[in-house]
């Protein structure tokens, strides 16, 4: 088990304020004129949504998917289920996946093949977090748009959790 106070900050509240900051503004000029669908992918990236679209200054839409592929294990098990799907459809539009962290990517493939069945007309990724020690492993998918790069830690905290716990804490942290 994880206690809260046993967590140290990796990332403190203001580090990821600023950088959602200016993915938001960067997400503004990218998608101006465009029909974009925001889809965020819970439970992990609820915060880091709520926050960034409030710094995208353009008319879109929110929804959700829930996808499970960890249990309450810490490792990935490669196994992703649609715990619950969109709400409206995205075909021909402009969808931004928004999601936590992207670690073996085997998430993230999963998602795009399913959302390119639904003829989306583009489709782009916003992550707050990425682990460095993946980069050209399997798995690797384009991210248009990476908040942090971090190192192997298992990360809590800002969403993300540890068998279900401490997503609430305000800031990214890791257990020392
Ligand atoms: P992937 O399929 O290995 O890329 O796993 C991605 C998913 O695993 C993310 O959406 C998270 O929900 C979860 N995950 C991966 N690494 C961490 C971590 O360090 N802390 C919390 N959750 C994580
Ligand atoms: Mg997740």
């Amino acid at each position: 088990m994880v206690q809260r106070s046993q967590l140290k900050v990796l990332i403190t509240e203001e580090q990821i304020a600023a950088r959602v900051a200016e993915l938001g503004r960067q997400i503004t000029e990218e998608y101006a004129g465009r029909d974009l669908a925001v889809v965020g992918i819970l439970k992990g990236s609820f915060m880091f949504m709520a926050d960034l679209v409030r710094k995208i200054d353009l008319d879109c839409t929110v929804d959700f998917l829930g996808l499970s592929s960890y249990g309450l294990k810490t490792r990935s098990s490669g196994v992703v289920k649609i715990t619950s799907d969109l709400t409206m459809p995205i075909e021909d539009r402009d969808v931004l996946i928004v999601e936590d962290i992207i670690d073996t990517g085997l998430t993230m493939q999963y998602l795009l093949e399913n959302l390119n069945t639904r003829k989306p007309r583009s489709l782009a990724i916003a992550t707050l977090l990425y682990r460095r020690a993946r980069e050209g492993q399997d798995g690797d998918v384009p991210i248009h748009y990476k908040g942090f790069t971090i190192d192997d830690h298992y990360v809590i905290g800002y969403g993300l959790d540890y068998a279900g716990l401490h997503r609430n804490v305000p800031f990214v942290g890791y257990r020392e």
